[in-house]
Formats: structure tokens, C-alpha cells, sequence
């Protein structure tokens, strides 16, 4: 019995293990989404990210959310371009290449080690209240 077992699964064509595997692999995913939806941690994820991503992306040693630092506070960020439609692009490029003028005299040093879709996910926190 053993021994026919895996004669068998050694006959098996490659191909469909790997895709047993997959299937394995996005039932276990969709179990353990489903999880976490029940217990509601995806829904308070994307803000915490984030906030957790301006921590990792060392925006915090110049910013902080709700009062001025070396560079403004996010909030007041949020308030200058509410309403403008423009921000998001404009304030993209900002953080990657750096910044002076708008708040003050001090410049924002480009965020060079911070990546393209990170700075995306940042401005858009920043943008919508840093909440
Ligand atoms: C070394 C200090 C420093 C760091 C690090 C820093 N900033 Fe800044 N930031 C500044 C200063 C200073 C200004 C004001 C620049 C000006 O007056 O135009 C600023 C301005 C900004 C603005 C507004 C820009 C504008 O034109 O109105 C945004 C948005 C911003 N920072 C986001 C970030 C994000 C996101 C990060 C992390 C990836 C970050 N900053 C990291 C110092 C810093």
C-alpha cells in the first residue's frame, strides 16, 4: 500500500504538484484573511501602516503629526492643500527629490532611500490627516 502510494505521487507530473501547492497556499491565505477580518485588524491596518512606515522611513525625525519640528507638522500638511487636486503629484516629487520654500527657510533633504510607491503611501496619509 505504502509503496504504491508513492509510486504513484513520483508519477505525478510536476506541474500538478506545484499547482496543489499553490491551492494549499491561497486556501491558507484566504483562512487566514478571513481571520483577520473577523477579529477587525484589517480595518484599522492601512493607518497604522502607515504611521508605521513614516517611523521606518525616518520621517519622524524631522515631522511629527500634530505639531512643528524641524519640518511642519503633517496635520497643518493636510491643511495647506486640502481641496488641491494638484498635492498628491507635486508633494510625491517633493519628498523624493526634497523640498524648501513652502514652510520655511529649512530645506527637506531628498528621501533617497525611501521607495517610490512607500512615498506614494506616505503623502496620501500625510494628505488625508495623518490619522
Ligand atoms: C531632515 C529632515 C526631514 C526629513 C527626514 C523629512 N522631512 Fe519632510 N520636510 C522637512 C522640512 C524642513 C520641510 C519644509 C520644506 C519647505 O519649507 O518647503 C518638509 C516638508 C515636507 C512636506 C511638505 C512639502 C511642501 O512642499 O509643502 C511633506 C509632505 C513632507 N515633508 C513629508 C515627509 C515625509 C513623508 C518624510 C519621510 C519619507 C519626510 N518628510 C522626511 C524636513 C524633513
Amino acid at each position: 500500500m505504502r509503496a504504491n502510494v508513492a509510486h504513484k505521487s513520483g508519477n505525478m507530473p510536476p506541474e500538478i504538484l506545484i499547482l496543489t501547492d499553490h491551492r494549499k497556499e491561497a486556501i491558507m491565505k484566504s483562512v487566514v484573511f478571513s481571520a483577520l477580518l473577523a477579529t477587525g485588524v484589517l480595518v484599522s491596518a492601512p493607518a497604522f501602516a502607515s504611521k508605521e512606515l513614516a517611523t521606518k522611513s525616518s520621517c519622524f525625525a524631522c515631522h511629527a503629526v500634530d505639531k512643528k519640528l524641524v519640518g511642519p507638522a503633517f496635520q497643518d500638511v493636510a491643511k495647506k492643500y486640502a481641496g488641491d487636486k494638484t498635492a498628491e503629484a507635486k508633494l510625491i516629487e517633493r519628498v523624493k527629490k526634497g523640498g524648501s520654500g513652502a514652510w520655511g527657510t529649512i530645506p527637506m533633504p531628498p528621501n533617497v532611500a525611501v521607495k517610490d510607491e512607500d512615498v506614494k503611501t506616505l503623502v496620501k496619509w500625510v494628505l488625508a490627516g495623518a490619522k
